[in-house]
């Protein structure tokens, strides 16, 4: 072979792929939508490595927002569409829901039945599924499952008491993970998981797993999200295997054991039991895979919120003071935590609603189109498949809808100036039909939390709390990076 030839065989593979990047990045230049400079092989999400998706978003926003009401981005060579416009975002939520009934999150239910949940499925599967599910999260049915929460908050307080007798530092997470752990896994499992007394219960190890340390890197997850058909493929799994066994065998053991002694009892499993056996409306590994995710996100959701609002609380004495008052009156009022008295804290819930506008648990919502579709006042499709981000914690953090957006501010919530702001700037549960199935038993549960600790401890911040908080780059959800460390004092 000559040195020309040699020379040819050696260019032409660079040339051509060259040619197909410029090709492939030139997809939102051709459409004249505004983009992020995409740079080969990342495209527009340089830093995934070190930065949290809610960092990277919200410079995305920052950077984009005043170019138009939505922008273009790429993930390696594939495109994808991010809206900023809150118009926007309610007629794709809500009024084109059809457009957009997906989320694109990978799952394989052969290799990873437990992955198959509502959060992931599509289609009509997912729609038959949300309609036979959603009678589970009436008031009725959490007022039913009160009791339960309220026993665990007392366990919760019996075991701060014993544990903070003089003013400590905690790492406070650590303890409200337990106390939502021990919460969901009763009402989801109907499993007194103990997770007071024994920290290391196999329900905290493997659900601090899930969150924590996802099977994939970023990048990885990334990867799966723009190709789950690629994902599915190479037979990829989403979930560990350890936790992923752990689950799967505890639910199949738990239906096995209540159908056999005929128990029911008053919880998500009892509920998800009699849709497996009324007309086998749930298979058991959909049953399964179910009371996962309500374990899933359920427990973490609540937890970081409620760890969150102690930490605002903490470094805000004067919103604590007037959040403790919300609750001893209510307590006073009600005669103890009863759900009447948890539904009876305003303030209380307005510094749940702002600690969820500063820390959304999702940072960016997700949805996919399901067939071409023109954004309204626009030439611009949309191709049928293309991913669509919501940028949740960039929105709640623009000062256009909330001046001092980086200040805590309950009272930003206030029913007055709620009905000023359009719905579509607050969005810690998402919107639309495929909004979270679970708020009211998310509001129930960081209610009964933050009402118990805070009618009995005094928080503040210490040495070893972090100001400002950094937050990870590796966990599925919005967390501090490091532990969250406050000073815990009996009132
Ligand atoms: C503070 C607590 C919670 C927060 C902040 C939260 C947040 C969210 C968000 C942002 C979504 C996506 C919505 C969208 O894409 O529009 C979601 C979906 C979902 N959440 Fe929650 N959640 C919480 C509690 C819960 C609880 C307690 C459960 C179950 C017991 C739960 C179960 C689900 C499920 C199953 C979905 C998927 C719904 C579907 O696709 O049809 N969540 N949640």
């Amino acid at each position: 072979m000559s040195i020309v030839q040699l020379v040819i065989l050696l260019v032409t593979p660079i040339i051509l792929l060259v040619v197909y990047v410029k090709q492939r990045y030139s997809f939102w230049s051709r459409q004249k939508v505004p983009f992020i400079e995409p740079l080969f092989p990342l495209g527009s999400f340089q830093n995934v490595h070190n930065k949290s998706f809610a960092d990277i978003s919200r410079e995305q926003y920052n950077q984009m927002k005043d170019r138009g009401p939505f922008h273009g981005l790429y993930f390696l060579l594939q495109p994808l569409v991010a809206i900023t416009d809150l118009d926007l975002i309610k007629t794709v939520t809500i009024k084109d829901f059809n457009y957009f009934p997906d989320r694109g999150v990978f799952h394989n239910p052969k290799r990873d039945p437990l992955s198959a949940h509502l959060f992931s499925i599509e289609g009509n599967k997912w729609r038959t599924l949300r309609a036979r599910l959603t009678p589970t999260f009436t008031s009725g049915k959490m007022k039913m499952m009160f009791p339960t929460l309220a026993a665990v908050g007392d366990n919760f307080s019996a075991f701060l008491v014993k544990t903070v007798a003089e003013g400590r530092e905690l790492e406070i997470k650590d303890y409200v993970a337990r106390f939502t752990t021990d919460v969901i896994g009763s009402c989801a499992f109907g499993i007194e998981c103990n997770s007071f007394e024994d920290p290391n219960s196999q329900f905290r190890k493997f659900g601090g797993l899930i969150f924590d340390k996802p099977r994939h890197s970023q990048p990885v997850r990334l990867f799966l999200k723009l190709f789950p058909e690629v994902g599915r493929r190479l037979g990829m799994k989403s979930l560990r295997d350890e936790p992923s066994q752990f689950f799967g065998r505890l639910v199949k053991d738990t239906v096995d054991y209540r159908e056999k002694n005929n128990i029911t009892r008053k919880d998500f499993m009892s509920l998800l039991i009699e849709l497996k056996n009324t007309g086998g409306q749930l298979t058991i590994d959909e049953v399964a895979a179910q009371a996962f995710i309500f374990f899933g996100a359920g427990f973490e959701t609540s937890s970081s919120n409620q760890t969150f609002c102690l930490y605002e609380l903490a470094l805000n004495q004067e919103c604590q003071e007037k959040a403790r008052k919300c609750v001893q009156e209510a307590l006073k009022k009600h005669g103890g935590l009863t759900y009447e008295a948890v539904s009876d804290m305003a303030y209380l819930d307005q510094c749940i609603k702002e600690t969820l506008r500063l820390y959304p648990s999702l940072p960016v919502l997700e949805r996919k189109t399901v067939q071409n579709y023109r954004i309204p006042d626009s030439d611009v499709v949309i191709p049928k498949g293309m991913k669509v981000q919501i940028p949740v914690f960039a929105i709640h953090r623009d000062e256009q809808y909330y001046p001092n957006p980086e200040v805590f501010d309950p009272d930003r919530f206030c029913p007055d100036e709620v009905v000023k702001r359009h719905i579509c700037s607050f969005l810690p549960f998402g919107e639309g039909p495929r909004a979270c199935i679970g708020l009211r038993f998310g509001m129930m549960q960081s209610r009964v939390g933050l009402a118990t600790i805070l009618s009995n401890f005094k928080f503040n911040i210490c040495p070893k709390t972090a100001v400002p908080l950094q937050y990870s780059a590796s966990a599925n959800v919005l967390q501090p990076k490091e532990g969250l460390w406050l000073k815990v004092e009996p009132l």
